[in-house]
């Protein structure tokens, strides 16, 4: 049930001993004992690689929401330093050097991605992708705040879906905790019981100008704009921030934990993304194969709500050394991409 805390998933586990018989004092000094113990466990729990992730339960699909995930662990950060707490999206590093310009090719499966151009692109009703939106100002001042947050109580993990193995992401939950694990909302995550921080004051105004602009380009540039096709604004609750390594990426899925009401309505999923650009698919259908794919850039806003808001949508691969120089010169930020995407529970 959305919202429903199940910290009860991670228990400590031990069989009753139906001889023994315990007065409720004693009952209640060991589960004190037994809270004390789990508690020093989380305050000491490392949130890198080496985690292992506690359910172990398979079932069909492997209890993965986002159906194709080829891959169980997120690769290429190994230097991400396993004796560290939190994991930090921008160390220091000695040698920042200038990247030079790359050249990739898209690689050939299936749809080719939309080439965008320059302007703002309304794919369908309502997703609408405002191509270098966030000044590179405003992009540094994102990841420098998403950076201190990441590094501190209820920052940046990696976190795990119900089979147990790991996303292919690192990911810390702002406003409300979303767990990829139950699909739930909760007010603190179960990994190790830490409340999510607010969602920045700045962040908040920035979802709200983005909305707003892509109605206005809609209504002023889509002929077919009408009440239908436009986005309903809403005030995000919630901004999920996943960190990409080059080898990240994030499998097919819907979006459809939030509330009845925020689904019902069509409340919108507002996506920044900064560093690294990605290749991003959507479709109709379970079927990735049959997705369209764009490649969403550092500085770029997609919306998807109204009619769009259950789309299938996905992270295929992200493509390395393809964030700007003056970005990564200002925040060291490892290379990789930072998305964040906001919606109202
Ligand atoms: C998501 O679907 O939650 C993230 C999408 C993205 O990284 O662009
Ligand atoms: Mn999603």
């Amino acid at each position: 049930m959305p919202g429903h805390n199940r910290h009860g998933n991670r228990s400590v586990s031990g069989k009753s001993d139906g001889k023994i018989k315990q007065t409720n004092a004693e009952r209640k000094m060991k589960s004190k004992i037994v809270t004390d113990g789990l508690q020093s466990v989380l305050k000491n729990v490392k949130l890198d690689d080496n985690d292992e992730c506690n359910s172990k339960n398979s079932n069909k699909n492997g209890g993965k929401p986002y159906g194709k995930d080829d891959g169980n662990r997120e690769s290429g950060d190994k230097d991400n330093g396993s004796n560290k707490m939190r994991f930090d999206i921008c160390p220091k590093r000695d040698n920042v050097k200038p990247k030079a310009p790359s050249l990739f090719l898209y690689k050939v499966r299936g749809n080719q991605p939309k080439h965008k151009g320059k302007g703002n692109v309304y794919f369908r009703p309502v997703m609408v992708l405002m191509n270098n939106y966030i000044s590179i100002e405003d992009q540094i001042s994102i990841v420098k705040t998403c950076r201190e947050l990441g590094v501190n109580n209820g920052g940046f993990y990696q976190p795990c879906y119900s089979d147990g193995s790991k996303l292919n992401l690192k990911m810390m939950c702002l406003g409300k905790n979303w767990d990829p694990e139950t699909k739930l909302y909760s007010e603190t995550r179960p990994v190790d019981n830490a409340e999510s921080h607010p969602i920045p004051e700045v962040f908040h105004d920035m979802v709200i100008k983005a909305l707003q602009d892509s109605n206005a380009y809609i209504m002023n540039q889509v002929p077919e704009a009408n009440v239908g096709a436009l986005n309903p604004l809403m005030v995000p609750d919630i901004c999920i921030v996943n960190f990409y390594s080059e080898s990240g990426k994030l499998g097919f899925h819907q979006d459809e934990d939030e509330s009845e009401m925020s689904l019902k309505k069509g409340l919108p999923v507002v996506s920044f993304s900064i560093g690294d650009s990605a290749e991003f698919l959507y479709g109709e259908t379970w079927n990735p194969d049959d997705a369209e794919k764009v490649i969403l850039e550092s500085g770029d806003v997609l919306i998807f709500g109204g009619k769009s808001r259950h789309i299938f949508h996905g992270v295929s691969y992200i493509l390395p050394d393809t964030a700007q120089t003056s970005l990564i010169e200002s925040t060291d930020m490892r290379p990789g991409r930072l998305n964040l995407t906001f919606r109202k529970y």
